[in-house]
């Protein structure tokens, strides 16, 4: 059976090898769930020095891939590795990709960021151009790759290979716009009029995610709260007008999770597997999580927990402010995250002073934040920010009752509590306070302290669908839609 369509789906995330924040689960995903939608995927990631890429199997398809940045030819080599339901293709170039992080270290950004993403993107391109077939979309996902549509319709316009490829950008974040100076586009080969006129920059700045709005065919947020949220000036980062021209390309598909991956019946990762829904088998994780985090916690008392990239954009602030309060509460804390240096010390400092009571690791790994979610009661989740966020959504299923504030995709996934009729998948809070923060999580105890109603909560939430199947399928027509409008015709 030939493939409804062949899509590249190109990203700098891929859970688990390249996590920086939940696009790395969106990317390793959606492509599967494609896949079982009949869609032919390839994953284009940079190789960057993981362990986990290192020992995937692999072969180079590419030894020597020319790029051209500027005048200058900068060579790569492509590997393929057939990751379960799609190929991945490996973008490597030793120089840009093997450090410790993806985007920086703690301290900033790496100063080389607009010639690394510059040189993936086009390196993308270059491996298309070698295949035999072309693909129908190519589908990026945020500043990194936003580039990708801009060169399709400049730089390699005149490829026959590109005459029926149509691009998606997906907006995840617009926090992060990829912002360089003017200079930088010397990098790409593009003329300076496409800075003077204002199409690829912002404020005087090269800004790589306002040159993908303005040339990718089709856009998309990650929630309908977050769509709405970006025609303010608040959210929009500066890029309320130009998203507002492109209204009518710029739709809304909220994030899935993988449920395959995701199904405490199931999860390898977790002490003891248990079905959506039942306490006593999360009794025994909490006990393994409580261990695992070096805790003194009697576990009837409620555990609390979070995961997130340590910045004021996901709450960080917040709860420092209520940590000394959230202690007096008893209970007990895990928190995972990794994100600027001076958060993490001042969290270092925060468990010398609560050691029996709070536990932080600096770690992502894939059992380790499963093991958070399958073991905690309430999962904290304070964004300032939040398009979508997947945290709430894994808690339901694991029953972890989130306690959010509402924004973006919080908001519309999480429903307040009604403690008389139990009714309701969580707890949420409006202001952007530290006060309000520990008044929801006192509110959120007071529940947990009434067991048949808190089973109420949990066994609700656990009924919840929030699998990729219906979310996959609205790629899918928003793909069609992008070919539309590329003016391509393709029968369905
Ligand atoms: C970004 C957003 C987050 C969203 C994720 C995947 O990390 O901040 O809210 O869930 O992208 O789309």
């Amino acid at each position: 059976m030939s493939a409804v369509l062949r899509v590249a789906y190109v990203t700098p995330e891929l859970s688990p090898y390249a996590k920086s924040g939940e696009l790395a689960d969106v990317a390793a995903a959606l492509p599967k769930y494609l896949a079982s939608l009949g869609v032919e995927v390839v994953v284009f990631l940079p190789y960057y020095r993981q362990p986990e890429l290192e020992s995937l199997e692999k072969e180079v398809i590419v030894s020597h891939l020319p790029v051209y940045l500027g005048e200058r030819v900068v060579k790569g080599r492509v590997w393929r590795s057939t990751e379960g339901r799609f190929t991945l293709f490996l973008i490597d170039n030793p120089r840009y990709f093997w450090r410790e992080k993806i985007y920086g270290s703690g301290k900033g950004d790496y100063l080389d960021n607009d010639e690394r993403f510059i040189f993936f993107s086009k390196a993308v391109l270059e491996t298309i151009k070698l295949m035999d077939k072309s693909v129908d979309i190519i589908h990026c996902n945020n500043w990194s790759t936003a580039l990708v549509p801009v060169f399709l319709k400049t730089l390699y316009h005149r490829y026959k290979i590109f005459k029926r490829t149509a691009t998606v950008l997906t907006l995840h974040n617009v926090a992060y716009q990829g912002m360089f100076p003017p200079e930088s586009l010397a990098l790409t080969g593009l003329n300076w009029k496409y800075l003077q006129s204002g199409l690829v920059s912002l404020n005087g700045h090269f800004n790589f995610l306002k040159a993908g709005i303005v040339y990718a065919d089709m856009l998309n947020t990650v929630s309908s709260s977050y769509r709405r949220e970006l025609w303010t000036q608040k959210h929009s980062h500066g890029l309320a007008s130009i998203l507002k021209t492109r209204r009518q390309e710029l739709i809304s598909i909220r994030n899935g999770i993988d449920y395959e991956l995701w199904d405490p019946a199931h999860d390898k990762y977790i002490a003891w597997n248990y079905q959506p829904g039942d306490l006593e088998g999360k009794r025994r994780n909490k006990l393994d999580l409580i261990e695992e985090f070096q805790l003194d916690l009697p576990p009837n008392l409620p555990l609390l927990g979070t995961s997130f990239y340590l910045s004021e954009r996901k709450g960080i602030d917040l709860l420092l402010e209520a940590m000394d309060e959230l202690m007096k509460l008893d209970l007990g804390m895990a928190i995972l995250g990794k994100g600027e240096e001076i958060f993490e010390q001042a969290l270092l400092s925060m468990v010398k002073k609560y050691p029996h009571r709070l536990g932080v690791r600096f770690d992502w790994s894939p059992a380790l934040i499963h093991k958070l979610v399958a073991g905690v009661d309430m999962f904290l989740i304070p964004s300032w920010s939040e398009p979508c966020g997947l945290n709430q959504l894994y808690g339901f299923r694991y029953g972890a009752v989130p306690i959010v504030r509402t924004v973006g995709g919080l908001q519309e996934t999480v429903r307040h509590v009604d403690p008389q009729t139990g009714q309701g998948t969580g707890f949420v809070f409006q202001e952007h306070t530290s006060l309000a923060l520990i008044r929801t999580v006192r509110e959120a105890i007071r529940c947990y302290r009434r067991p048949s109603l808190w089973q109420k909560i949990v066994r609700q939430s656990a009924q919840l669908n929030f699998s990729w199947e219906i979310p996959a399928k609205k790629y899918l027509r928003l793909y069609y839609r992008a070919l539309q409008r590329a003016g391509i015709q393709k029968r369905r």
